[in-house]
């Protein structure tokens, strides 16, 4: 597609630049004297970034160093070379101003030209994808996220999962990839031995009428403890010590309950059949609540038809086979542990499920890549089970990138797992509610906000702010690090926080207000931008960088890209409105400014969005 003015509709000059680097560097490489293959192509090309210091330029390409060593050359003397040949690479000087020398050692820095830059804003600035650039090479990419184990309660361990697996959907589906979200729900697993036992001993039937979910997670709890019979924790809790002694065998009885629901058992099955829609409103209704939305819940029960056959096929292949009475793929030397198949009482495990589902996964939804967004305790579950479908040679495999997504611990303040006072891991709708309390002590602190809020609009507000902290204070993390839980620091007005990010969005659209400015009409009069101020300028070429954030962000599935990316915008923005007047501006230069408060409203909206971040008119 391309736009009245010549140029594509949607330039990303970034990918622009990289690709008029690889022209010059794959002539250097025929002619130049300077061996380079093609597999260390995108590692070269991945060395044209954003200039540290914008006062040497937009972007600079370092690898004239690299390239000079191997070479017997001198790194300035191949950098000149490569300016050299940049401007003559296809489409460069139509979007760059002419390099100057090398600075240092041979950094390249290279300038967006003004004219390319402004036309490029303008367009966005008309334009509903906000002048980001769908991919060239649409993928199909399975996200299997969230997946808890339903029936026990749900932890704050999970909502990393599910913030992180919604964010990278949603920014995988902007980007134009065919997106398959799955949440793979632990809908069949010892839990359920657990509760049907319980079901059968010790229920509550008023309790269970009284609220089903509560009475559910009661059993589990209690039942957990007297299968384990941990002497310290049976010395803690009468109840669970009074069954133990009434059952002594009660560990070996949850395992054999579960065992019948496995093969079939219709008392067994009816009951799950009974508490499944329980367990589901319960996770639903927190879905809602994060406004988290999933193509497909298939759940580890659906692909329990299927085990039998796994196991068959991969003992037939003589990958699997049989130590002990279970059944394990090796896929190390005979010492290293197997990857349990199936346990010596015909159980199937996590194992054989994760392997039936790649299969499926594999045939009917044909995906270039499946990412699992999971704990990085699942690690080594990941590793083996990814090597062990290779090996088995499912169709399509060989096509197919399988990513583990892993995240770190959420911690305390006092840096250990983030538990209550009462020493259980927080649950995750009293978290939520305590995140929506805290804002509401915020909303209406704002300028804007102190006119006329009602209480609908300020326990809306409150929400989108309270739930968007959570999110965004998860979301900023390098996500394979732990975090420290804080409502105090997340609720921050100032800061890399949802609050600030929200309050920004609403300060940027309140001069619409303000200024009784119809934002649709400015768009349609497509009047150019000025990009001469060096602040303009700045926060243009920023806005131009939504997609190379976005594309970042799919590179190593990390949402804090994005947040980094938002926040550096914020302040951009910032800089801009504090040094030169907007709607006291006249004329085309009023039009302009208004132009890049409009695409900054609608970027930092679009980005919030794409974490599953709300915004509000006011706060
Ligand atoms: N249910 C598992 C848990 O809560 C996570 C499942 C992740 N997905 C997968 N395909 N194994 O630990």
């Amino acid at each position: 597609m391309t736009a009245e003015d010549g140029q594509p509709a949607r330039v990303n000059f970034r990918s622009a630049l990289r690709a008029a680097f690889r022209a010059t560097l794959e002539s250097l490489a025929a002619d130049g004297g300077v061996t380079i293959s093609a597999a260390e192509m995108p590692g070269l090309l991945e060395q044209v970034r954003e200039t540290a210091d914008a006062k040497f330029g937009d972007y600079s390409g370092t690898m004239a160093m690299a390239l000079a060593k191997r070479a017997g050359k001198k790194p300035r003397d191949v950098a000149v070379e490569i300016i050299h040949r940049l401007q003559a690479a296809p489409g460069f000087s139509d979007l760059f101003e002419p390099p100057g020398d090398p600075v240092g050692p041979g950094f390249i820095n290279v300038r967006v030209k003004n004219e390319a830059l402004a036309a490029a804003v303008t367009r966005a600035v008309a334009d509903d994808r906000l002048g980001v650039a769908a991919v060239a090479l649409p993928r199909t990419v399975v996200v299997d996220f969230s997946s808890p184990n339903v029936a026990k309660p749900m932890h704050v361990g999970h909502i990393r999962s599910t913030v992180i697996g919604d964010a990278i959907a949603r920014i995988l589906r902007f980007r134009g990839h065919h997106v398959i979200t799955d949440n793979h729900l632990g809908d069949w697993g010892t839990q359920f031995g657990m509760i049907l036992w319980g079901w059968k001993h010790c229920r509550d039937d008023a309790g269970f009428a009284a609220d089903p979910t509560a009475e559910l997670g009661r059993l589990y709890r209690l039942v957990r403890k007297v299968a384990d019979a941990k002497p310290d924790e049976l010395a803690a809790d009468p109840v669970a010590a009074a069954l133990v002694a009434k059952h002594p065998a009660a560990g070996r009885e949850v395992l054999a309950e579960t065992a019948k629901l496995h093969e079939g058992d219709p008392e067994n099955r009816a009951l799950w059949e009974r508490f499944m829609p329980v367990c589901r409103a319960e996770i639903d209704r927190l879905y809602a609540r994060l406004h988290v939305i999933f193509d497909h819940t298939l759940g580890e029960s659906f692909f329990q038809p299927m085990l039998a056959g796994v196991v068959d096929d991969l003992m037939a292949r003589g990958l699997a086979r049989e130590s002990r009475g279970a059944v394990g793929v090796f896929l190390g030397g005979e010492d290293d542990p197997p990857l349990l198949i199936r346990k010596a009482d015909g159980a199937f495990l996590y194992a054989t499920t994760d392997l039936a589902t790649i299969q499926w996964r594999l045939a009917h939804w044909k995906p270039d890549r499946i990412l699992y967004v999971v704990d990085h305790r699942q690690s080594g579950h990941f590793e083996q089970v990814f090597e062990a479908a290779r090996r088995w040679g499912v169709d399509g495999i060989a096509g197919v990138d399988l990513v583990h997504v892993a995240f770190g611990t959420v911690l305390g303040e006092d840096g250990r797992p983030f538990k209550t006072r009462a020493g259980d891991t927080v649950g995750l709708e009293a978290l939520l509610d305590e995140g929506v309390e805290r804002a509401a002590a915020i909303v209406g602190s704002g300028d804007e906000g102190r006119a006329g809020m009602n209480d609908d609009d300020r326990r809306h507000v409150a929400e989108t702010v309270g739930i968007g902290a959570i999110k965004y204070a998860d979301l900023c993390q390098n996500r394979t690090t732990d975090y420290v839980f804080s409502f105090d620091k997340m609720l921050e007005l100032k800061g890399n926080t949802a609050a600030y990010m929200q309050y920004a969005v609403a300060r940027v659209e309140g001069i619409f207000t303000k200024g009784g400015v119809d934002r649709e009409a400015l768009r349609n009069a497509r009047n150019g931008v000025l990009v001469s101020d060096p602040k303009e300028r700045a926060l243009a070429l920023e806005l131009l960088r939504f997609g190379e954030a976005l594309e970042d962000v799919e590179t190593d599935s990390r949402p804090n890209v994005l947040t980094a990316w938002l926040y550096d915008l914020a302040g951009c923005y910032s800089t801009f409105y504090d040094a030169l007047p907007v709607l006291k501006a006249e004329g085309s230069e009023r039009d302009s400014r208004l132009a890049l408060c409009d695409l900054t409203g609608r970027v930092l909206r679009k980005g919030l969005d794409l974490l599953g971040i709300g915004t509000v008119e006011r706060m």
